[in-house]
């Protein structure tokens, strides 16, 4: 930790323009006040002659993701260690308030994932900060905001409500409820989501608080969840993070860095869906409780059979290697199949070719008032290119078959559309809102 935080330092003192000074540089009048002045439109053109000249620092941080790009970052980017995760409702009516918050956000998220705050010196005490300031001084921390629109932004109580309708792709619908599901309204759906992912968790917390303030008068918060993963720093062995049940979590997955994979099953393609999609994906979010004091109490056996995996290796049951494929004819002496048939891991599977990019955290709220117990688990978080081939069918095989279902309990869900990736100049949504 310690290391890290001084590593953090030396990569803060080498940045050109680190949240301090943009603050002092945007003393031009408060970036804040100048959207409010201008326009998103110019506020854009702005951001982007000073994008211009960041560029063209050598001394930029070396924990800052490109916020532009063919695709949306936080998708493919390697998980950081935390997750903020909002899904919005969205109380503006008309398109140009939607287009406008959109254009509001790009220019916020483009500094924010700088490592910059989203505006305004602290030189006019008349007014609040634009900035909340919570996360002045640090890096950029790998932050990646990804952003993207939900089934009821489009229609919501057979309303047409922005004249989007037409555009609504087929398979962005509310998915279908599974056996066992045990959603609450207030973990479901949503219009808009925001997907920050950092480092540092205060960071993650700013960059969706800063967003949240910003649509003050144009979209509420439905839910929010935070998430973290073991930290890098703590994971000298770099070794496949582990869930809260302790088995290693991401060892089938698909290959990010392979582009093939991940133009076959993650990212839209013209043929695939609406032309305003290409490049994006679809999220699938599901908060999954996970009753981890039962757990404890299970013996390791039953433990390994839950998953078909060893809990210390990874590996599939009956075999050494993490990543070695698993065996699935392989059987004991009594005859059964070494990795049984209710296991997660065979039941995922099934017969290999529906494939989801995994992306997950897990979440620790505090105890469950009722039980007394840890309010914790997993949320899931999987980026799929066609949710009714490949999460749909998965998740229908897993809630009737899966053994995990006696220590789980799905209790939110949500699907969206991922916007593609920007250029400079353009804003997140575009495609959709024009
Ligand atoms: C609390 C809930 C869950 C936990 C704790 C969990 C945990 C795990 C673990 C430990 C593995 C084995 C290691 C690995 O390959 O990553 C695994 C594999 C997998 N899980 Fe889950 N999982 C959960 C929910 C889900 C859900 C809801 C889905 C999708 C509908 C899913 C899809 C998969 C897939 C596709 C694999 C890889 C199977 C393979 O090809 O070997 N999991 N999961």
């Amino acid at each position: 930790m310690a290391d890290y935080q001084s590593d953090k330092q030396t990569k803060r003192e080498g940045n050109a323009i680190s949240r301090r000074n943009l603050l002092k540089l945007a003393g031009v009048g408060g970036l804040g006040v100048i959207i409010g002045a201008t326009g998103a439109g110019s506020v854009l053109n702005l951001v982007e002659g000073e994008a211009k000249k960041m560029d063209a620092s050598p001394s930029l941080g070396n924990d800052i993701v490109p916020f532009y790009g063919k695709h949306q970052a936080g998708i493919a980017t390697e998980a950081q260690n935390h997750v903020y995760f909002a899904s919005l409702e969205v109380t503006a009516s008309s398109l140009d308030d939607l287009k406008s918050l959109f254009q509001e956000w790009t220019v916020a998220a483009s500094l924010m994932t700088q490592g910059q705050p989203v505006g305004e010196a602290l030189t006019n005490g008349y007014v609040p900060p634009k900035d909340t300031g919570e996360a002045e001084g640090l890096s950029a921390a790998n932050l990646t905001i990804t952003f993207g629109v939900g089934p009821s932004l489009f229609v919501k109580d057979g309303k047409d409500r922005f004249g989007l309708k037409s555009k609504q792709p087929k398979e962005l619908v509310d998915l279908p409820p599974f056996p066992l599901d045990a959603l609450k309204e207030e973990w479901t759906g949503g219009d808009i989501c925001i997907q920050a992912c950092a480092d540092d968790p205060q960071v993650a917390f700013h960059a969706a608080r800063n967003l949240l303030r910003i649509a003050r008068g144009k979209a509420i918060l439905h839910w929010a969840q935070a998430g973290f993963q073991r930290t890098k720093q703590a994971d000298a062995n770099k070794e496949t993070p582990r869930n809260l049940f302790g088995f290693k979590d991401g060892t089938a997955n698909i290959n990010v860095v392979d582009d093939k994979e991940m133009n076959k099953h993650v990212w839209v393609q013209g043929e695939d869906g609406p032309a305003w999609l290409t490049n994006g994906t679809y999220l699938i979010v599901r908060k999954i409780q996970m009753y981890i004091e039962v757990w404890d109490r299970t013996t390791l056996r039953e433990q390994e059979n839950t998953f078909g995996r060893h809990r210390a290796s990874g590996a599939p049951l009956g075999q050494e290697k993490e990543h070695e494929k698993m065996d699935l004819a392989r059987k004991n002496e009594q005859g059964d199949y070494v990795i049984p048939e209710d296991s997660h891991a065979r039941i995922a599977f099934g017969d290999g070719k529906q494939k989801i990019l995994r992306r997950p955290y897990s979440y620790a709220d505090g105890m469950d008032p009722k039980t007394g117990s840890l309010d914790a688990g997993l949320l899931f978080l999987s980026f799929q290119q066609s949710p009714s081939t490949s999460f749909i069918p998965m998740q229908e095989r897993l809630s009737r078959i899966d053994k995990l279902n006696e220590y789980t309990v799905h209790r939110g869900s949500a699907i969206f559309a991922i916007f593609p990736g920007i250029k400079k100049g353009e804003y997140i949504g575009q495609t959709l809102f024009g």
